[in-house]
């Protein structure tokens, strides 16, 4: 048998071309670099797409050797202009899958239409609950007993679109915001990559607002 290729998977195919989108400390994008390196997904991390200069994640793209571009808002009169630089971007790249790892703006229903059932989001609660980007503090200070982590495909709705994992956390009586901050991310860590395999394996159907995975 032939020897795959560094851009083939074991069957010979392109492997698949991943984009992170984010905007700031880049923990989730770190568990996905190092999710990429111990093989847990086989796709390239083809592009890092950040819109805010003073972003920690762009200085870990850097250490890891992703490709990064930096894509303000405040350089296009429009935010369709904005959107049509990083569109630009991502088929420049071939990216066939974006991953939303705390980019703080909202896509555009034009983008999502482009690469529809290709992008997907976590959020540090178990939604359809604590939607927003306070996910983990509303949670917390709303008293639930149970909060989690969800990842999902995006649509033009706001945390919104069909639910591909989730993953239950308990909130103790000696839980503090920190802590629970704290067992979010480790469990966001471990999650994201999870589902970025199960799309890059082709394992993932979405029927209305069911996702259906396929046995692993
Ligand atoms: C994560 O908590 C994620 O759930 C939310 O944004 C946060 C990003 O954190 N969407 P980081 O930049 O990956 O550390």
């Amino acid at each position: 048998m032939r020897k795959s290729m560094p851009h083939e998977n074991h069957k010979g195919a392109r492997m698949k071309n991943i984009a992170v989108f984010a905007s700031g400390k880049g923990s989730n994008f770190g568990a996905i670099v190092r999710a990429a390196k111990k093989g847990i997904f086989k796709a390239n991390l083809a592009l890092l797409v950040c819109d805010n200069p003073k972003a920690l994640v762009l200085g870990k793209a850097k250490r890891a050797a992703v490709k990064a571009v930096l894509v303000k808002r405040e350089d296009f009169s429009s935010k369709s202009d904005f959107e049509n630089n990083i569109i630009q971007h991502l088929e420049e790249n071939k990216i066939d899958l974006i991953v939303m790892a705390g980019f703080m703006r909202i896509l555009s229903a034009e983008l999502v239409n482009r690469f529809r059932n290709k992008i997907i989001n976590i959020h540090p609660a178990l939604l359809p609950s604590f939607k927003g980007s306070r996910g983990i503090k509303d949670a917390f200070l709303y008293g639930v007993k149970v909060t989690g982590v969800t990842v999902h495909f995006v649509d033009e709705l706001m945390d919104h679109g069909p639910i591909i994992l989730q993953k239950e956390i308990k909130i103790e009586e000696s839980d503090t915001l920190e802590t629970l901050e704290a067992k979010i991310h480790k469990v966001e860590h471990k999650l994201y990559p999870q589902a970025i395999a199960l799309f890059v394996e082709g394992k993932l159907r979405i029927e209305g607002r069911k996702v259906r995975i396929s046995a692993l």
